[in-house]
Order: C-alpha cells, then structure tokens, then sequence
C-alpha cells in the first residue's frame, strides 16, 4: 500500500507525514513531496522512527516520483488563511496548485484514491472531477473533499457540552466544508439530545471553527495539526477500505443528495473505494431548512470550479 502526501512540507503536510509514520497499517510506504527543498529532509528524519512503515521524500517542479504506484493520493498543498480572509479567498492561489497536482495524478497514478485537503474543498474537487473526466480517468467512486475535521470538531463540541467522552460521540457532518455550507446533523447524534438554543449555537461553532483557529493563531496560518488528525484518520479509512475492512464516513464527494451534485455525505468505503454512497437519514426541520439554504450556495461554489476548467 502506497500512500503519497503532496504539500508535505507545510503545517498539515509533515503533521500528517508523523501520523501517517506511525499508524500506516503493516509494510505501507509513503512518499512525501513538497516544492519546498526541505522535503527529503522531512523524510529522513521520520525515517528514523522505527515503524514498520518505508517513507521518502522528493522535492523539484515534478511530483510524479512520489505518486508512481501510489494507491492513495492526499494533497494538503496550497496557502492557508489569514484572519478576515474566507476559504474562498484562496481560490486565485489554490485552484492552480490543485489543477497541476490532479493533472500529474491523472497521469501518473489514474486509479489512486484522491483526497483533497486543500481549501476552498467545496470548488477544488469539483475543478479535480472536471480534470480527471477530460483526461477519460474520473471515477467518482475515488474522489474525496476531506471534511473529516467538522466531524471531530462537531464530536468535541458535543461532549465538552454534554460532559460525555468525545471517543462516544458520532455526529454525522454535511454538505460541504465552508461556514455557510456546514451542517451537522445533531438530531443524529445517539443517545443525547439538545435544546433549540444548543442546536444553533453548536452548529455555529462548527461553522466557525476553522476561523476560531485562523484568529487565534494571528496571522499564523490556519488549523493545521488537527487538520493532520483528520486527514490521517481519513486517510486510514481509505487504505482500510481498499484492504477489505470497510469503514462508514463523512466526505464531501459526487455522491447522490437531491440538494447539489458534490455534497459531503455519509460513505461506505471498499477495496474499490466508495461502495455506497448512503442516505443522509431522517433530518429535523431545521436541518432540512438549512440544507434548502445551503444548497443555492453550494452549487455556486461548485459551478465556480467547473467555469475554471472550461
Ligand atoms: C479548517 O476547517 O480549519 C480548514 O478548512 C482551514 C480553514 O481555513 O479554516
């Protein structure tokens, strides 16, 4: 199992890379690349943690070393936020990393599970589906939009709330990954219950998480360690899934929602990589609502990606 990092040298890059280190099932390699000249370097020095894992690193204008046979492709490259700024604001810098990492994917490694890290989530995937179907590679069932972080936010949330452990809680998060396009599904959440003023506050809180963390690191980036959790467990996910244990989870794919056509939906993964793109389950009113509001936004931010390609 090869599992490729692209943008790994950055703050989410070589948080992920440790994770990935240490908890990469049996003989995994991982290839780390970044345009910064530091990344063989990165690789050297985890190298020297004794895991089971084999790890290099690659540096220089091409990535195509580091995706060669690679299985699953993770791609956190880009800039991140500054206070004020919203994760739409990246796009002008973001959209073309995006689109020359998915070209080389398309080239390189067609078969890979991608997963995108790289923000604005919402109109990079759609500018990667747009790519992969003009080079005869997409498969809709191998393209994710990590949003992974609202789930463990969310479930943190929760438990600091209701004074439960947050290894307990499962709170299913949808639609996509930008504040107006958050929504967590909290009438889903088992065995706890929350006032009509709960709901709203948690779920702003959920919605403005990532800015919580761009304000308060001050010009320093954005959500970069937790960022790394969750992509490690989503990434994790993934390689599971392709050695036959399957895994239910939140992703933000071309799945089959009433609502836009790339939305964040609970997934069933396999050894093809989604098996089942699955229901959203019962929502109460206010979700229902909300998501009627969220979708009109959506699929602008959608459009925005396919406009990019054409
Ligand atoms: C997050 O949710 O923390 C990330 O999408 C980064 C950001 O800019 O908020």
């Amino acid at each position: 199992m090869k599992v490729a990092v692209i943008g790994a040298a950055g703050g989410i890059g070589q948080a992920l890379a440790l994770l990935l280190k240490l908890r990469l099932p049996g003989h995994a390699e991982l290839a780390l690349y970044d345009i910064a000249p530091v990344t063989p370097g990165v690789a050297v020095d985890l190298s020297h943690i004794p895991t089971t894992v084999s790890i290099t690193g690659y540096t220089g204008d091409d990535p195509s070393p580091a995706l060669e046979g690679a299985d699953v492709v993770l791609i956190p490259a880009g800039v991140a936020r500054k206070p004020g700024m919203s994760r739409a604001d990246l796009f002008n810098v973001n959209a073309s990393i995006a689109k020359s990492v998915i070209e080389k994917v398309t080239e390189v490694c067609p078969n890979a599970l991608v997963a995108i890290i790289t923000n604005p989530v919402n109109t990079l995937v759609p500018i990667a589906a747009e790519i992969m179907k003009k080079a005869g590679v997409y498969d809709k069932r191998k393209l994710f939009g990590v949003t992974a972080l609202d789930v463990l936010r969310a479930e943190d949330f929760v438990a600091e709330l209701k004074e439960v452990d947050a290894d307990k809680v499962y709170v299913p998060v949808v639609c996509g990954h930008s504040a107006t396009t958050i929504l967590p599904l909290l009438s889903q959440v088992e065995g706890l219950s929350f006032t009509e003023e709960e709901i709203l506050s948690l779920t702003q809180r959920v919605q403005n998480a990532g800015t919580e963390v761009v304000e308060a690191k001050a010009g320093g980036g954005s959500a970069t360690l937790s960022m790394a959790e969750a992509g490690c467990e989503f990434a994790l996910s993934l390689v599971n899934g392709l050695m036959g244990k399957e895994d239910v989870l939140c992703a933000y794919v071309e799945g089959n929602t009433q609502y836009a056509r790339f939305f964040s939906q609970p997934v069933r993964l396999g050894k093809n990589g989604i098996e089942e793109f699955m229901d959203l389950g019962p929502l109460s009113d206010y979700e229902s609502a909300e998501l009627d509001k969220m979708a009109d936004i959506l699929q602008a931010d959608i459009q925005k990606g396919v406009d990019f390609i054409e």
